[in-house]
């Protein structure tokens, strides 16, 4: 089970995450956007862990306000978009104490149904969603195949991962990068790089 001492822990190390790839988010944000990348994720997340560290909030009620402190604090697309992804996993656990497997992936499957609602983009358009859906498709079938949870959010990792990666021949369909048509190819996208972060922090906190 996954308490939620260990939901907190995964926001406290998203902040440290996000403000030890600052540099790097917003550099591979300049290369396609306007530059802010890296500082809407560290100061979103900053934000984030002032408002529920050490507060004695339950599950559903922090991660709600993860989400309007994400939506409130972040401009531009990925504040409102993560905002949107953390509201709906609210949703999820509201009155649970601690999350099994089946919760966890429950959680990140609102919130992903969440980012492709708000945003409306389609698969391949270059965005966040690249890594995160193919995360989500490889933690639900590593859920069904009687995975731990570390085996689940490690099967997502690997797919953020790789999405990640694919994004970089893509042309951005979705958001600023899109103005630069073509020249958007060869560049990996900065939204699909945080979410397989956050992938990645999820695996080394949730399981304990
Ligand atoms: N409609 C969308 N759906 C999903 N993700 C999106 C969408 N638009 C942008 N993104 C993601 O947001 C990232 C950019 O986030 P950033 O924090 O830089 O906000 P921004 O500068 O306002 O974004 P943008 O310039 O893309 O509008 C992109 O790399 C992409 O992954
Ligand atoms: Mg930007």
């Amino acid at each position: 089970m996954t308490t939620k001492q260990q939901v907190v822990e995964w926001l406290e190390q998203l902040a440290k995450v996000y403000a030890d790839n600052k540099s790097y988010l917003t550099e591979l944000d300049s290369a396609i956007g306007d530059a802010d990348h890296g500082i809407n994720m560290a100061r979103g997340f900053a934000a984030v862990v002032d408002k529920v560290s050490g507060q004695d909030l339950g599950l559903g009620a922090a991660l709600k306000t993860v989400g309007m402190t994400l939506v409130q604090s972040v401009g531009g697309a990925a504040g409102p978009l993560y905002g949107t992804f953390f509201l709906r996993a609210a949703g999820v656990c509201s009155d649970k104490e601690e999350l099994t497997s089946a919760d966890i992936v429950a959680m990140f499957e609102a919130g992903i149904e969440g980012v492709r609602q708000r945003g409306k983009a389609e698969p391949g358009d270059k965005t966040m969603l690249d890594a995160l859906g193919p995360a989500l498709e490889a933690m639900k079938a590593a859920q069904e195949a009687g995975e731990d949870l570390a085996g689940v959010l490690e099967k997502g990792r690997a797919a953020a991962e790789k999405g990640m990666q694919d994004t970089v021949p893509l042309v951005a369909r979705k958001g600023r990068a899109s103005y630069l048509g073509e020249r958007s190819a060869g560049h990996q996208d900065p939204g699909a790089t945080s979410s397989h972060l956050l992938l990645k922090t999820a695996l080394e906190t949730l399981p304990g």
